[in-house]
């Protein structure tokens, strides 16, 4: 059914995420002017709080998190604002939040943004209030389980209440525009297309570092590790939509299919194709930072690096490798996606400086957003020992090409979808088990072999296994 929600109901509403993106972001469509200007906003959790105090925690909320250039006409959001206490897990608050929620006009968009373990109750809650009914959205943020299992336990308590049309589950990834933008320069331009398969690509590579270390997520993060906490999510969907086929337009069920068909045809990882790795005391950016035990304040096997070389068993993919690499206290914070070129068939320029380097496609996702494409070139000159080439690069930075474009938290148009009713930038329940698939045989293999990760400095590009993965085949990991 066709709405767009003017009640927008937020589970975990004085948590991190909330605080950190929530809030920013829905204030910032507000200056925008994108909210419907009846759309009120419930905020509910556990804690105590009038709905004075939660507006206070609010206005601290945008003041700390949101540039004040974005924050025009903070008070009138701040009055769409108004607060329930509810303990989730029990039956009894739901009236009152319902009473709270009023009778939309149009729609409700609910937001679970709590622990997973939540969300049966929760649904039960809702479902017991009649929340539940056909004018009812329902928004997940993850981790959608730990393993296949667990999601599925997930998903099928949420579809006992919500049909899928009606479940939007978050990657925020997607609602990242250098993302998004990846379609476009698939999809919209007609060069890239005809090249874009193991006849003319080596390899593909993901990379998604990160400088910052636990950021006191410790219990969640420590049982999570990089592979569910990365892998399992983002860097799939980064894969998904580099090797998609085409989709017959931009709508989601046709995205979400040729996505899905990708994540199907992901070949189950083998012995030696994956390395981890967790980070020891070390320096990023001249500043010392102490090693993962350090902050955890005990010992761990979990993994906070792993690098992974994937393959897409079909047939546009077949024998072209796809490393994937992330990892927390790495040297940079940097997301990119490279696809490396095979090399032209036959060289016509001899003698020395002719060497040839293959193109190479760097899609910059932050912090840079930029897309450089290396090519060769003739260096000036009037050598006589024959032509001397060399690579050089053809720039596009976006925020250059959109210069005046406001750069937004990818939770906002994810929230402004969420409200109207669009479901393509979401992750539908047949991709996620698809990646959770892939991810708990990657899991079976490791407790197989008992693998342990491997140590390495903070500050560093993770073990030198990982160098190693990628080097065996001939291939550097980009910027090292
Ligand atoms: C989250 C992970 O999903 O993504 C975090 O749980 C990670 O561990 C974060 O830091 C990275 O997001 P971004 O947008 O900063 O790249």
């Amino acid at each position: 059914m066709d709405f767009t929600a003017d009640r927008l109901l937020l589970f975990g509403a004085t948590g991190d995420l909330s605080q950190r993106m929530l809030l920013p972001s829905l204030c910032a469509l507000d200056a925008d002017e994108l909210l419907h200007d009846d759309l009120k906003i419930i905020g509910t959790a556990r804690s105590e709080l009038s709905d004075a105090e939660f507006r206070n925690f609010a206005r601290e909320a945008l003041e700390k998190y949101l540039p004040a250039s974005r924050r025009g006409g903070m008070a009138d959001f701040l009055n769409r604002l108004s607060y329930q206490q509810l303990d989730a897990t029990t039956l009894d608050g739901y009236t009152e939040l319902a009473a709270k929620v009023g009778e939309p006009k149009q729609g409700l968009a609910i937001f679970l943004s709590t622990a997973p373990s939540l969300f049966g109750p929760t649904i039960k809650g809702l479902q017991h209030a009649g929340l539940d009914g056909e004018h009812v959205r329902m928004c997940l943020e993850k981790p959608l389980g730990t393993d296949l299992e667990t999601s599925c336990e997930i998903n099928d308590a949420v579809a006992a209440a919500f049909p899928e049309e009606r479940i939007f589950r978050i990657d925020h990834y997607l609602g990242k525009e250098t993302v998004q933008n990846l379609l476009a320069l698939r999809f919209a331009n007609l060069m890239f297309e005809p090249i874009w398969n193991s006849a003319h690509i080596d390899h593909v590579q993901i990379t998604v570092a990160e400088t910052v270390g636990l950021e006191g997520r410790v219990a969640f993060y420590d049982d999570a590790g990089a592979l569910r906490d990365m892998v399992q999510n983002h860097m799939l969907q980064l894969l998904a939509l580099v090797a998609m086929e085409p989709p017959v337009s931009f709508d989601s069920t046709a995205v979400r299919d040729e996505k899905v068909k990708v994540l199907r045809a992901l070949r189950k990882v083998e012995k030696g194709e994956t390395v981890t790795g967790q980070y020891r005391a070390g320096a990023i950016g001249g500043q010392a930072v102490p090693g993962y035990d350090e902050e955890l304040g005990k010992d761990s096997d979990t993994e906070t690096f792993v690098a992974i070389k994937g393959h897409v068993d079909n047939w546009r993919w077949k024998g072209v490798p796809f490393y994937l690499r992330t990892g927390k206290r790495l040297p940079e914070r940097v997301t990119e996606i490279v696809v490396q070129f095979r090399c032209v068939p036959h060289s016509i320029f001899a003698g020395k400086g002719a060497s040839m380097q293959p193109n190479r496609l760097v899609i910059g996702i932050q912090p840079e957003e930029n897309i450089t494409l290396s090519l060769m070139a003739k260096v000036p000159g009037l050598d006589r020992e024959g032509i001397r080439l060399r690579q050089v690069p053809l720039d596009i930075s976006m925020p250059d090409a959109f210069s005046g474009a406001v750069r937004r938290i990818a939770y906002e148009r994810l929230l402004l979808d969420l409200i109207e009713g669009d479901q393509t930038l979401f992750v539908r329940r047949d991709e996620v088990e698809a990646q959770w698939h892939w991810i708990d045989a990657i899991r079976a293999e490791w407790s197989d072999e008992e693998l342990k990760p491997k140590t390495y400095t903070a500050g560093s590009w993770g073990p030198s296994a990982a160098i190693a993965l990628a080097e065996r085949d001939g291939v550097s990991w980009h910027d090292e």
